[in-house]
């Protein structure tokens, strides 16, 4: 992420510069504190702390970085952390919302407002994009990734890394990138969040480890390692994944900083026995910066003293983070950041907020729609608007929503109304609590549906029902939510159930019973325009699910790219691999999502019959719009090897492309198949 001849005087200035420093003020570069910047005074004057992260506002981080730059012996700047996970001010859909719009300059537009909103507040550095690969929705953190596609992950992984830093890590508008969490943080057993994660080296190279080397090489400027083990290896300790792998392997040459206090659990992991080992094997694993355990500020330099560190090593992390520093430009203008005019009239503006909404119509996936139930006419007589999360402006905001404030967030009810003339009656009710189960709303609920020509349900998960540590055991829609649905059903009047949640529901009745159904996540400060906008037919919907629903929670973890196993299913042979009470099929698969409009897909040609090992195929296919409206596909190519070394998934993502097409209009859609697409690691575990 920086030219060569640039990076070398930069190496030059870090070599220059560490060569002044204490021992202090080396371990102080590595120290990263949360907040509090007040009474830390003392210590950024002493050059003993490196970054802060939750200082926030162009005063306050000016206020502390002019104590860095001013009174400490060697003037070196602070550099300020923030977690900016999908908008700063103006909410974005979360990241699996966005990743659902399969639409790469989207999600890069998405980044560089949240950067631009950020960095006019102080912040240089977000502890974003996750890039886990998630399998099993009970693990609450599935919001905040791209889903359970290594292939879409990585895609959208480098997508987002050059939306936050831009082309320019010196513009004050660019913010530093940290990929997370290194790694495999959501193969977390049982769905339980932190939880020890068990897989093959295959498994980890294959599935998780290629949105982080996506990441990489969009020029990341650091990573963030996990919390959870990896078969007996905690990430805070990991030698191979922090360095043989990221910097052996990647050649990442930016700077790795720890999940939040995660050298401290290697005491409860069991691997260290006590702060100052765990900070030495952090640091010899490759964990450059300390996030709040105060392992390496209370230890480091007595571990260099005791030769239980080797100066090399200490030196060699001091390097990775100063260079990242220069490479932000914080040398030349510490105060970069610090603009309150920038401050003033750079956050929420409405271009912003019409991104957020552009964003959001993109994020929707319309999973069901019989009878052509949606889109609603605007001349409805009446229509009733009931559920708990209807007329919610917090939820919508997600888990993880920086600044985004409720006052900003236009509820389901409100861009109705606001879409509807006067000639429409809207009637509204909550008619259950989200959790609490309780059916004493129903009556008034279903005394409105009755009254109405078209029902719509919004109902789901809150905001903080997903997240970290937000795992949930039973993925159904909680409290009595279905049953409300159940009975609004029963009014025989049409219902269109909105769902608003933060992982794949398993919603099994509804989508048997319930003619039209809509996923819509957690949409941001544009969630009721951009509902609206779909539900009337002014945005014809075109997402596609990055994640499968299961039918029951018990068919979790439930992912596409499964293997075949020995006995496939079948279902009128006993001895093969399925459960006596389901199918093992999805109810919603990876890639799946209506539009208002059809496609059909004809003329499939394959450039060559056979392939020598370093050719490419060329794939190609007429992709017609078939109904009468205009709309986008999603048209996805998939590959299988069916005779390998080792087994291999039933189906693989190996390229996509967005179209959007007019009513009667058709495109030759082409992909290229290269060899690396088909590479995968054999039997010794060589890439093949
Ligand atoms: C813990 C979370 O795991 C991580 O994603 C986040 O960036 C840090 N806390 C800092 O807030």
């Amino acid at each position: 992420f920086c030219s060569l001849r640039a990076q070398s005087l930069i190496d030059r200035q870090v070599d220059s510069l560490l060569s002044l420093m204490t021992v202090d003020e080396k371990v102080g570069q590595l120290v990263q504190y949360s907040g509090a910047p007040v009474q830390r005074e003392t210590l950024v004057r002493q050059g003993r702390i490196g970054s802060f992260l939750n200082v926030l506002g162009a005063n306050s981080t000016r206020e502390v970085q002019r104590i860095a730059v001013e009174e400490s012996r060697l003037k070196i700047p602070l550099i300020f952390g923030f977690d900016v996970i999908h908008g700063y001010r103006t909410t974005f859909p979360i990241p699996l919302a966005t990743a659902c719009s399969w639409d790469l300059d989207l999600i890069e537009k998405a980044e560089r407002i949240a950067a631009t909103e950020a960095t006019a507040a102080g912040v240089h550095w977000t502890f974003s994009p996750m890039v886990d690969i998630a399998r099993d929705p009970r693990w609450g953190r599935i919001a905040e990734g791209a889903g359970e596609d290594p292939y879409l992950g990585s895609a959208v992984a480098a997508a987002r890394v050059r939306g936050f830093q831009g082309p320019d890590l010196k513009s004050p508008t660019s913010l530093l990138a940290c990929a997370k969490h290194f790694a495999a943080y959501g193969g977390a057993e049982g769905g339980r969040d932190y939880n020890t994660v068990d897989i093959s080296e295959r498994t980890l190279r294959e599935i998780y480890l290629p949105p982080f080397k996506a990441a990489v090489d969009a020029g990341a400027g650091s990573l963030m390692c996990s919390f959870n083990e990896i078969a007996g290896m905690p990430s805070s300790a990991n030698r191979m994944l922090l360095t043989d792998i990221l910097r052996g392997e990647w050649k990442f040459k930016g700077f790795v900083v720890s999940d939040w206090n995660s050298i401290g659990e290697l005491l409860q992991h069991g691997v260290a026995a006590d702060l100052k080992e765990a900070a030495i094997l952090g640091l010899k694993a490759g964990v450059d910066m300390d996030m709040e355990a105060d392992a390496y500020h209370n230890h480091l330099a007595s571990a260099l003293q005791e030769d239980r560190i080797t100066a090399s090593q200490l030196d060699e992390a001091v390097r990775r983070v100063l260079r990242v520093k220069f490479q932000l430009g914080l040398f030349e203008n510490p105060y970069r950041n610090c603009d309150t005019d920038r401050e003033r009239r750079d956050i929420l503006t409405p271009e912003h907020r019409e991104a957020a909404r552009k964003t959001a119509q993109r994020s929707i996936v319309l999973l069901k729609n019989q009878n052509n139930v949606l889109p609603l006419k605007k001349e409805l007589k009446t229509l009733a608007i009931i559920g708990p999360l209807a007329d919610d402006k917090e939820s919508p905001l997600g888990p993880w929503h920086a600044m985004g404030k409720p006052e900003d967030v236009i509820s389901v009810l409100g861009g109705i109304k606001a879409k509807l003339g006067t000639g429409t009656k809207v009637l509204f009710t909550r008619g259950c609590e989200i959790e609490k189960p309780s059916m004493s709303g129903f009556t008034e609920a279903l005394d409105l549906a009755r009254q109405a020509d078209v029902v719509v349900v919004v109902v789901g998960e809150s905001g903080q029902m997903s997240g970290e540590a937000e795992s949930r055991s039973n993925i159904g829609l909680p409290g009595s939510q279905e049953d409300l649905v159940r009975a609004l059903h029963g009014t025989g009047k049409p219902v269109v159930v909105v769902l608003m949640n933060g992982r794949p529901l398993a919603v099994q009745w509804i989508a048997e019973n319930v003619p039209s159904i809509v996923e819509t996540w957690f949409l941001g400060v544009e969630t009721g325009n951009a509902i609206a906008d779909v539900l009337f037919g002014d945005y014809n919907p075109s997402g596609k699910l990055t994640t499968s629903f299961p039918r029951a929670t018990g068919q979790v973890p439930i992912y596409y790219n499964h293997k075949n196993t020995g006995r496939p299913a079948v279902d009128s042979v006993k001895w093969t691999s399925k459960y006596l009470d389901l199918k093992n099929s999805p109810l919603y698969p990876f890639g799946y999502g209506l539009s208002y409009t059809s496609f059909s897909y004809l003329n499939l040609e394959l450039s060559a019959k056979t392939l020598k090992p370093a050719e490419s195929l060329l794939v190609s296919v007429t992709v017609k719009n078939t109904g009468n409206r205009s709309g986008e596909e999603v048209v996805q190519m998939y590959a299988r090897d069916e005779v390998a070394s080792v087994t291999r998934p039933v189906r693989e993502l190996k390229g996509f492309q967005k179209i959007s097409l007019a009513p009667g209009e058709s495109k030759r859609v082409q992909f290229s198949l290269t060899p690396e697409d088909l590479t995968f690691y054999d039997r010794d575990m060589k890439w093949t």
